[in-house]
């Protein structure tokens, strides 16, 4: 039972790794002997978080731009230079633009786009190589999305980019299972329902409120709950799955709609 669940011993990258979701993950495979990598825009928190999470073990930060192609690519050139093999992606990284429906900018959509779809296919393509060295089929190597449970109900929101983006994640998630399933790479993806962090602390607190009344089980996830799901899908005990969308949302998704 104990080996089910000890993700020890691989390597990993998280993006967007020094945002609250993303150091949860970190945080979590720090602490049980995973090699880890965050990456985000702002150099001095990569840093700050990366030595913070190696008081508990190996953790390192790599500034990275994913808004372009040319971000992603120096970054797996920077990871390929030192490692020979990457276990675990999790494209974390995520943005959100509110704007109502007379004013929603051009440039919103490009941003988060460009950041929520385009970089998890994109980091996979790059990272394809080293994944492949790491999988076998007693132990693929995991690519692990975080979606969202936007991408699946709709909401009365304007976040109009941001909710169908992570549609279009939901079914990118599937369509790279299928097309690594023979490759001993797993696609999975966590969607959360709203946490009490990160994007969501943004939002003032009437909005919170009228998010909390919605959830089944009347509050918001913390990090830790999502970060528990992802290394439920990084751990041996989760090899057998692919292609699947597992939602972390109180209810939201599972016994409302
Ligand atoms: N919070 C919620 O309620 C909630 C609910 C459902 C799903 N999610 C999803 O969970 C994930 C994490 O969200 P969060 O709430 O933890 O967000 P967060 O605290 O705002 O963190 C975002 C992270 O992404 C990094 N980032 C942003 N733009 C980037 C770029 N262009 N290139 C590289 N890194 C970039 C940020 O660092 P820099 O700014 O330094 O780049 C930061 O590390 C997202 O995919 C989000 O959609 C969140």
């Amino acid at each position: 039972m104990d080996q089910l669940f000890d993700i020890s011993g691989g390597t990993a990258l998280i993006t967007g790794g020094t945002g609250d979701i993303g150091r949860a993950i970190a945080d979590f495979f720090v602490r049980r002997g995973v090699k880890t990598y965050i990456c985000a825009r702002n150099a001095q928190s990569c840093a700050d978080t990366a030595a913070e999470l190696s008081r508990h073990g190996e953790c390192h930060g790599v500034q990275a731009d994913l808004g372009s192609l040319a971000g992603m690519q120096r970054l797996a050139a920077e990871i390929s230079g030192r490692e020979d093999r990457v276990d675990i992606l999790v494209n974390n990284a995520g943005a959100v633009h509110y704007a109502g429906i007379d004013v929603f900018p051009e440039s919103a959509w490009d941003e988060v786009f460009d950041l929520n779809l385009k970089a998890p296919f994109f980091l996979a393509q790059a990272f394809l190589p080293l994944l492949r060295k790491a999988g076998t089929s007693a132990r693929p190597a995991r690519i692990i999305n975080i979606g969202s449970s936007a991408g699946s109900q709709v909401s009365a929101n304007e976040a109009y980019a941001y909710s169908t983006s992570k549609s279009a994640l939901n079914y990118l998630t599937r369509k790279i299972a299928r097309r690594l399933s023979k490759e001993n790479i797993t696609v999975n993806m966590v969607a959360p329902g709203p946490v009490d962090a990160g994007l969501m602390s943004k939002m003032d607190e009437a909005f919170r409120k009228s998010v909390r009344d919605d959830i089944p089980l009347g509050r918001m996830a913390t990090p830790d709950e999502v970060a528990a799901a992802v290394v439920f899908l990084a751990s041996p005990a989760a090899a057998y799955l692919t292609g699947v969308i597992l939602p972390v949302d109180g209810g939201v998704t599972g016994c409302m709609r």
